[in-house]
């Protein structure tokens, strides 16, 4: 029997937009099919189009390497089409 992932809630700080957000899904992915309009380019984790910022929560990648700095990192900086929730996110959009 295939196991369900875990549903979490996605929401934009700021916004009065909160969407679904399952835990084996790209955040931007889900940010799109609840839609929300956010930017996006080469949806690999290279081009940093898609840079937002974790107000709370927190996020993992799947691949080695996210076009993101340790300080990016520090910063709170994210790329949504490659981040998958680790639970509940609230996501402020743009660097910091
Ligand atoms: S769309 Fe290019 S890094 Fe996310």
């Amino acid at each position: 029997m295939p196991i369900t992932p875990e549903l979490y809630n996605a929401q934009i700080d700021n916004e009065d937009i909160q969407v679904d957000a399952w835990a084996d899904t790209p955040l931007l992915q889900s940010l799109e099919e609840g839609g929300v309009d956010w930017p996006s380019s080469c949806r690999n984790g290279t081009c940093r189009t898609c840079v937002g910022r974790l107000k709370s929560g927190s996020v993992h990648y799947e691949i080695e390497w996210p076009g993101l700095s340790a300080e990016d990192k520090e910063a709170g900086c994210i790329l949504p089409c490659v981040a998958y929730p680790d639970g509940n996110v609230v996501l402020m959009r743009g660097e910091y």
